[in-house]
């Protein structure tokens, strides 16, 4: 499973690679707006920045919800780097730009679904992501994970080439379902890919290693 962090903060990008585990970058119009970038020549370097810091899929999202406009400005995204990946919503017109996208060979992630029926018109569109939003799935009392699981087993009845992202991604453990249920790729916030490191008795082991290492050494 390839693991991607959530986030336009450039800090957390490089924190994430640095650990050599992350394989790419989602990015949506609040995560922009929570790192304070705006304006089109802004937010367009921000998605270069992110480039040069990771080599792996980054997601850049659309603003315009008709077809011309997201077709617009997903060519002018796409151009920016042969990295990113035009993100666009789960809508009519959205679904027709991605088929567009497609045939152009311009990848595309198909964000903010929520059911098996989208994920399934996002793959019929030849969407290179799907992005299902377990955390705000499980928020509502829905099963994220159980869509995640859905859709794995209809795209592979039909062996549809579309990578499942599973993204709104909480805490670790979603991490791990994710895996366990074969999405093809967790988009997480740095602290849940970070806490896939603690274990207690990780800590305690290496303490007593260390110390009984002094206690020979001192001995010696
Ligand atoms: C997906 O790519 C979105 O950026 C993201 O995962 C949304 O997560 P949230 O529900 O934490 O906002």
């Amino acid at each position: 499973m390839k693991f991607f962090i959530d986030t336009a903060s450039l800090t957390q990008i490089r924190e994430a690679h640095a650990l050599g585990v992350l394989d790419g970058v989602t990015t949506n119009p609040s995560l922009m707006a929570k790192e304070g970038i705006s304006g089109d020549e802004q937010v367009l370097k921000h998605y270069v920045d992110i480039c040069s810091i990771v080599d792996g899929d980054v997601s850049a999202e659309v603003i315009s919800t008709d077809l011309n406009g997201m077709l617009a400005e997903g060519e002018r995204l796409a151009a920016l780097h042969p990295n990113i990946t035009v993100k666009v919503p789960m809508t009519r017109d959205g679904v027709k730009a991605i088929k567009t996208f497609s045939g152009k060979g311009i990848k595309t992630n198909c964000t903010l679904v929520f059911s098996a029926g989208q994920a399934l018109l996002a793959a019929k569109a030849g969407a290179t992501y799907v992005s299902p939003f377990i955390g705000r799935l499980d928020d509502v009392s829905t099963d994220g994970i159980q869509l995640i699981e859905q859709i794995r087993t209809i795209y592979d009845n039909y062996g549809m080439t579309t990578q499942v992202l599973a993204a709104s991604i909480r805490h670790p453990m979603h991490i791990i379902h994710c895996a366990e249920v074969g999405a093809d790729v967790a988009t997480c916030p740095l602290s849940a890919i970070l806490a896939l490191f603690d274990h207690p008795l990780t800590t305690i082991g290496l303490e007593k290693f260390l110390a009984d290492h002094r206690k020979a050494q001192a001995a010696h």
